[in-house]
């Protein structure tokens, strides 16, 4: 049997990895007050499947199916809809009060699987719902960057751009239209057919020779509002206050259909990465609220890509400080005197003592050379003596010096060392 393609087991030697990456995410959501929420990995399919725009993920990517009783189930593609969903559905929205939650997950997309892209994937994000206000940009986009920065992850950028309202998208559109289509032979097959659909996902094609022809085309930013021009402009203002590297891209619009207004990516350029060089992205929805049921509420949210971050990570040679440091190993000499060495291995443990217990029949003396080569400070040894007299024989290993200790002071005399 063999895994799914696009899917990857997380082993036993890189869990370390996963499980301080997750500590530090909760870490830094309980620092920020964000409040957890957790949303099922699959729902209906209209939840991510909405009348709107065109966007390239609602059309292929999902995967769906019906249950048994023939209803539309989708896996979850992304963390918002859900949250949304689940926010709007137990009415946790009121009047004048600001919704912060967080999530961690695993997502589903039937995508072509290559370097940092799976078909099951983990991400953590925020969801913010009930102020539209520059400072609350900066914020999100700021935790987004401490999220990933204070991992000590190095060349981090935010590119940054404004969508405006539908009215600019609609011109622009058009104006996008305008200029492709007498170009639309030079134009790649997946753009041929987004100038029809959705032309401004031309603009982040990777294609070489989409690029050329993206660097001649109109620009978004004339087709917004005065309003949404300086809306950005304040929101890049804080971030150059907070020391947050940005650059203001024009050609960003992000790949999901619910975005208006402000939108942001985290990437990188670390070497090695790959052409998948997102670590997160996000952005403000000012109408997915009311589509999962909710009043007209803007929200803003972001999604960064675990195995990105650890990829990153990686790269970078940054270690995981969160393997177990064992304070003692307790070592048995034979059989008999295992169920005792085995009961105060219980006893240590409930006393928050890291104790390292050898379940295996080994030789005395392999359970010895095991213990020093993890280089654990201290064994506890018991043989038929201490069976006999309740006591044991501690052996600091660093020192090679040996007492004998009452089972009634092993606490102590481990808590004084
Ligand atoms: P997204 O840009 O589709 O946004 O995904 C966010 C991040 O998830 C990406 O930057 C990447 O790191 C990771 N990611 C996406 N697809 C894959 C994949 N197939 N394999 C590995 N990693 C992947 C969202 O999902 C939005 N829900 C973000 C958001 C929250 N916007 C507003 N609120």
């Amino acid at each position: 049997m063999q895994k799914v393609k696009g899917t990857y087991d997380v082993l036993p030697q890189e869990s370390n990895q996963w499980l301080f990456l997750e500590k530090h995410i909760h870490e830094v959501m309980k620092k920020h007050h964000i409040s957890y929420i957790r949303t099922p990995i699959f729902e209906y399919y209209e939840v991510f499947h909405r009348h709107n725009e065109a966007s390239d993920m609602v059309i292929k990517e999902t995967y769906d199916f019906e249950d048994r009783s023939g209803r539309k189930i989708t896996l979850r593609p992304e963390g918002t809809a859900g949250v949304i969903r689940s926010i709007v559905e137990n009415k946790l929205i009121l009047p004048n009060h600001i919704l912060k939650t967080y999530y961690i997950g695993a997502n589903y997309r039937y995508e072509r699987p290559q370097k940092g892209r799976y078909r099951e994937f983990f991400q953590t994000g925020i969801e913010i719902i009930g102020e539209k206000d520059p400072i609350l940009d900066a914020e999100l986009i700021s935790i987004a960057y401490e999220m990933i920065a204070s991992l000590g992850i190095k060349d981090i950028v935010v590119k940054i751009n404004n969508l405006g309202n539908s009215d600019a998208r609609k011109q622009y559109k058009e104006a996008l239209q305008l200029y492709f289509e007498p170009l639309k032979d030079q134009l790649s097959e997946d753009s041929k057919h987004r100038l029809y659909t959705n032309p401004l996902r031309i603009l982040d094609s990777k294609v070489p020779s989409d690029q050329a022809l993206v660097k001649q085309a109109p620009i978004l930013n004339d087709y917004l509002s005065e309003t949404d021009q300086s809306y950005l402009n304040e929101v890049m203002h804080i971030l150059s206050q907070q020391q947050i590297p940005f650059q203001h891209d024009h050609n960003l619009v992000r790949g999901l259909d619910y975005y208006s207004h402000i939108v942001f990516e985290i990437q990188t350029n670390i070497e090695g990465f790959g052409s998948q060089n997102a670590l997160g992205g996000g952005g403000r929805y000012d109408h997915l609220v009311s589509e999962l049921g909710g009043p007209e509420m803007s929200g803003i949210g972001f999604a960064l890509g675990l195995e990105r971050l650890l990829l990153a990570c990686n790269l970078q040679g940054i270690q995981f400080h969160d393997d177990i440091q064992y304070d003692v190993a307790i070592l048995h000499m034979d059989n008999h005197s295992k169920k005792y060495a085995y009961q105060i291995y219980k006893y240590l443990q409930q006393h928050k003592i890291e104790v390292n217990f050898d379940f295996s029949n080994k030789a005395f003396k392999t359970q010895l050379k095991n213990a020093i080569q993890t280089r654990i400070p201290f064994a506890i040894i018991i043989g038929e003596d201490e069976v006999h007299s309740n006591s044991v024989q501690i052996k600091d290993l660093i020192n090679q010096t040996q007492v004998k200790v009452n089972f009634k002071d092993i606490l102590n005399y481990i808590n004084k060392r």
